[in-house]
């Protein structure tokens, strides 16, 4: 009979604090269901009967921070995430940013991921801005601190949940971008040759150094104490360029930290011009 292993409340601290070291998600002792739920499975998959073996585990063994990272993270995403944004993107930004830069590359980056509808999203609005105006180019880079998840994005596959929103919501994109395979349905190449991926963790400096027109950082910020809140922040200024947008996730504001970003409208704050 396989026990389950209890999470004391020392342990539970310690695990806590473990997340916040590796990933800088800020967790209460009121998620130790979740996180019980999370790990416990691991633990039996390792045949470890306690989570501070667990913990001595992670503490150890760097490939095992990588599982852990991936069981510690919340990934839920949709395609077109908050239709106001993309109202924004579609008809404000890109019109206005081709106007300003003729035969220039928008650069775009998707800074939590999560399993790619946003960053598809991202590359779904702007080929059909290409298809009305031919010489629009454009680069997404797509990065998460979850390689499972960020796998996940780069495969491009999608099923249940994620292939009915866009079948309510946009079922001409889905005719278009995608095809069906056995799984559900895989994005096509047209817009996969557009985009690359990077394992990133949002608390460091982006590697290679690079920047961007907009940066998407959607639902991550509210996993984050202001400290670390502030810190990605600064992270993404660097990563953007003067005249830049930053598009937050509906639940995030960042009125009440000091960042050098405008507001411009309900979750979109913009870089001063240099
Ligand atoms: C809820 S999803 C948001 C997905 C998408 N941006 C959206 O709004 O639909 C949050 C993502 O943030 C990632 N994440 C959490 N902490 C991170 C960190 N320190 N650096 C980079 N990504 C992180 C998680 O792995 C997860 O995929």
């Amino acid at each position: 009979m396989n026990h389950a292993a209890t999470l004391t409340p020392e342990v539970l601290t310690s695990l806590i604090a473990m997340v916040r070291e590796h990933t800088g998600i800020a967790m209460t002792p009121r998620k130790s269901i979740l996180l019980e739920r999370r790990l416990q499975p691991r633990l039996q998959a390792l045949s470890l009967h306690s989570y501070q073996a667990y913990l001595d585990k992670v503490a150890s063994d760097r490939e095992e921070v990588v599982h852990f990272i991936d069981l510690v993270t919340t990934n839920d995403t949709l395609f077109f995430r908050t239709p106001q944004i993309w109202a924004y993107f579609e008809e404000r930004y890109l019109p206005d940013w081709a106007r300003r830069h003729p035969g220039g590359c928008l650069k775009v980056w998707s800074a939590a991921a999560a399993s790619g509808e946003e960053l598809y999203s991202i590359a779904m609005a702007c080929e059909q801005f290409k298809a009305r105006h031919p010489s629009f180019r454009y680069q997404i880079l797509a990065s998460d601190i979850s390689q499972q998840i960020l796998n996940a994005a780069r495969t491009g596959q999608y099923s249940g949940r994620s292939v009915e929103r866009i079948r309510l919501s946009h079922p001409e994109l889905l005719r278009k971008y995608f095809t069906a395979s056995p799984y559900g349905v895989q994005v096509n190449d047209e817009l996969r040759q557009h985009v690359s991926f990077a394992l990133h963790n949002l608390l460091e400096p982006l590697q290679p150094q690079q920047q961007f027109d907009v940066v998407f950082l959607r639902n991550v910020l509210i996993y984050f104490d202001a400290e670390h809140q502030e810190t990605v922040l600064r992270q993404a200024r660097h990563s953007l360029k003067d005249d830049g947008r930053l598009i937050l996730g509906e639940s995030e504001t960042i009125a009440r930290l000091g960042t050098g970003y405008e507001f411009e409208f309900p979750m979109i704050y913009k870089t001063g011009e240099a």
